[in-house]
């Protein structure tokens, strides 16, 4: 398999897990009929929130055969969507174990850190992606 499509492969899974950590905690993870406590029914989220980045670097390395033909811009973007899935772990890690006081503001910070790294990604994708440049021309 090339390494254009082993970044075009790893690249969407990357982008399904994506949305299914940031969607995980508004569906299953406040569900009243889902059983367990909320540190339970997060589990998943923490698992795939963990899992991102270093999944990121394993998508980037097949991906630097086709990175001469990718645009910079969106290569950086990329980057910094990465570097800021790993600062996310560090404030997902202090909203876990946060006092209720403290929880609104933390939690604040990590959904702005999520919306930044949605609009990186999203325009590294929208930059980089072989298939969309295929389906939209
Ligand atoms: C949150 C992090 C990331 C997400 C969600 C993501 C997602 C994607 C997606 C969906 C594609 C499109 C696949 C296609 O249709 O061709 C792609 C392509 C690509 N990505 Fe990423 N990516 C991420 C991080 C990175 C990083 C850190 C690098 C390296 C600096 C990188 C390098 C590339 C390259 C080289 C391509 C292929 C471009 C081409 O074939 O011309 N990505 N990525
Ligand atoms: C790239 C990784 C991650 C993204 C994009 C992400 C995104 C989100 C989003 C969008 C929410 C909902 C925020 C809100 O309700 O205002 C959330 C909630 C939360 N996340 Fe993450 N997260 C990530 C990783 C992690 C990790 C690694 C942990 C902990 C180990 C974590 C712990 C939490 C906790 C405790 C909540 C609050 C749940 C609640 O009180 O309902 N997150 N996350």
């Amino acid at each position: 398999m090339s390494g254009a499509m082993l970044a075009a492969i790893s690249g969407w899974i990357l982008a399904v897990g994506l949305v299914t950590v940031i969607g995980w905690p508004y569906v299953l993870g406040r569900s009243f009929r889902a059983a367990g406590t909320l540190q339970v029914r997060m589990q998943p989220h923490y698992v795939l929130g963990y899992g991102l980045a270093p999944f990121a670097f394993v998508h980037a390395m097949p991906g630097m055969t086709p990175a001469a033909m990718a645009d910079p811009l969106g290569l950086y973007l990329a980057t910094g969507a990465t570097l800021l899935a790993m600062v996310q772990i560090g404030v997902g890690l202090v909203l876990r174990d946060a006092h209720r006081e403290a929880r609104r503001a933390i939690r604040r910070c990590h959904l702005a850190v999520a919306s930044a790294i949605v609009l990186a990604a999203g325009a590294h994708i929208v930059r980089d992606s072989v298939v969309l440049r295929m389906l939209w021309g």
